[in-house]
């Protein structure tokens, strides 16, 4: 665990609303499109195993509850950023399992997940050794025929986020840091509207595992 980068973010969100921040969207359109587009093979779409990863305070899991799906995670380096979600969710938040880590450190169960989504965290990781470590946990997390969904500030998007330095990504960056194990099925760009009204462009890829 990083524990400046911990602390970072325990201290976003223990001093600013979550409706305040700049990558706050009261509905994660994009996300939940791309989440409804895995053809996972599971008895049940919505029997698939999802983890959110740097899920904060996002509404991504509330909506996914709404929808029907029953075995959801979400990781985050920040556990007060989950403790507004888990707040916010009541008693549904038992449903839940909530993974306090450093995703360039975890060690992910095995082949667990059939989708594994991330908006605006990989970004942050500007050192090639994280990337690797994330890239690892990502392998090792997938099952074989699971998806990455992955949303990052594009080429033209920011060059920070929350006050840290970000790398940016287009739909074959993406591709590239995966290699060939990982299949594109969609990619898409999107206009992020923040807060304070300023706009941000976030590109957004779908892959598929297939090792
Ligand atoms: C820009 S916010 C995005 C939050 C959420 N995905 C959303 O779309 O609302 C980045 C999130 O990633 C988390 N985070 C940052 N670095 C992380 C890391 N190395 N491991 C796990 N979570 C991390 C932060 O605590 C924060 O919740």
């Amino acid at each position: 665990m990083n524990d400046r980068l911990q602390a970072h973010w325990q201290t976003v969100y223990s001093t600013k609303a979550a409706t305040s921040v700049s990558w706050y969207q009261p509905e994660p359109t994009v996300s939940l499109a791309l989440i409804a587009a895995c053809d996972t093979h599971r008895d049940t779409p919505r029997s698939a195993a999802i983890i959110d990863i740097g899920g904060g305070a996002s509404v991504l899991v509330d909506r996914l509850i709404d929808a029907g799906y029953r075995d959801l995670h979400v990781l985050d380096i920040a556990d007060a950023g989950l403790a507004v979600t888990r707040a916010r969710l009541g008693l549904q938040a038992d449903a839940v399992e909530w993974i306090i880590a450093d995703i360039t450190t975890w060690q992910p169960p095995a082949a667990r997940f059939d989708i594994w989504h991330d908006r605006a965290v990989l970004h942050f990781l500007t050192i090639p050794a994280q990337r690797a470590a994330y890239f690892g946990a990502l392998r090792s997390a997938l099952r074989p025929g699971g998806f990455a969904i992955l949303g990052a500030f594009a080429s033209d998007g920011p060059q920070n986020c929350s006050g840290l330095p970000v790398q940016r990504y287009d739909a074959p960056d993406f591709a590239e840091a995966l290699g060939p194990d990982f299949t594109l099925s969609e990619e898409r760009r999107d206009t992020h509207h923040t807060p304070g009204s300023a706009v941000q462009q976030f590109q957004w890829v779908r892959l598929q595992y297939q090792p």
